[in-house]
């Protein structure tokens, strides 16, 4: 098993850490801007924990709260107000957003200095071209995991089972990156199990819950499971699985993430590590060790 939230912790202590030594130079903490708008759904629990994150980091937060009939004008108003706040270093618009917004529009108008998400295109470019890049916080956070657990990647089978510009792309990317031979799936492939089953590293991010099981995994493969969706689990109660059938798949792989306390927690201790790494470039400063 891959305990996720012990190594997430310990990326949190790092950037802690490194914290003060960035503040007594430029006055001031890293700042992280979080746009939600609406307060629906898992987008809310969300911004919450990035919040809390922010705080304990010892960077600052500025969380706006806008609501979900919010025009794109006023979005994109927000959004420029945020690149010329000189104590903002990285800007995140939670997604998804309602439909009267062109999510590529918010994030085209996003200074790619302070994307710590990764998402603008010039960023998204710098990765496809191996370029420096502030890269896309779930993808990275699984390559850490893989990294710790595989050691060299290269010339491993990773079969990426999803397509989104969130995860799956840029994870292609970034194994692509590390020299695997890098398989992307997702819901028009064609005989999607016997790819699975020919995978070294296999990156579930679908999500449809407990859509690969154990009769897909190669045995001894490395299975890193994105999907965060809630089940019914009965009388009135939900609970969290994965895009991953857990227990029969762990029968199989060599090692695997668990949901909750796989992925996710990388995700958020990524973002404030990105959050610090644009603050120094901000700053003109070299980019520090975590
Ligand atoms: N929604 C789901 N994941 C993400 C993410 O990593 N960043 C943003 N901005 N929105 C998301």
């Amino acid at each position: 098993m891959i305990d996720g939230r012990a190594r997430a912790a310990e990326l949190r202590a790092a950037v802690a850490a490194a914290v003060p030594g960035f503040a007594s130079v430029a006055h001031r903490p890293p700042g992280l801007a979080v746009v939600l708008v609406g307060e629906d759904g898992p987008s809310a629990v969300y911004v919450r924990s990035k919040e809390r994150a922010t705080a304990e980091a010892g960077m600052s937060g500025f969380v706006h709260r806008l609501p979900a009939d919010v025009s794109q004008a006023d979005l994109l108003a927000l959004v420029a107000r945020l690149n010329a706040a000189p104590d903002v270093d990285g800007i995140l618009v939670q997604l998804p957003l309602p439909p009267q917004v062109n999510p590529h529009a918010v994030i085209e108008a996003i200074d790619p200095a302070k994307d710590i998400d990764g998402f603008h295109p010039l960023n998204a470019g710098r990765l496809a071209l191996g370029e420096p890049a502030l890269t896309p916080c779930t993808p990275l956070g699984c390559l850490i995991l893989l990294r710790e657990r595989l050691g060299d990647l290269a010339g491993r089978h990773a079969v990426v089972v999803g397509r989104s510009n969130i995860v799956g792309k840029p994870m292609a990317q970034l194994l692509l990156a590390e020299s695997c031979t890098v398989t992307v799936a997702h819901s028009r492939t064609r005989d999607l199990p016997a790819l699975t089953r020919a995978a070294d590293i296999l990156v579930a991010a679908v999500g449809r819950p407990e859509m690969i099981r154990g009769a897909d995994v190669k045995p001894g493969a490395c299975v890193i499971d994105v999907g965060i969706n809630r089940v019914d689990a009965g009388g009135g109660k939900s609970r969290l699985v994965g895009d991953v059938h857990f227990d029969s798949a762990a029968a199989v792989a060599g090692a695997i993430t668990p949901v909750p306390g796989g992925v996710g927690p990388m995700t958020i201790a990524v973002l404030l590590r990105n959050t610090l790494h644009a603050a120094h470039a901000r700053a003109g400063l070299p980019a520090p060790a975590v």
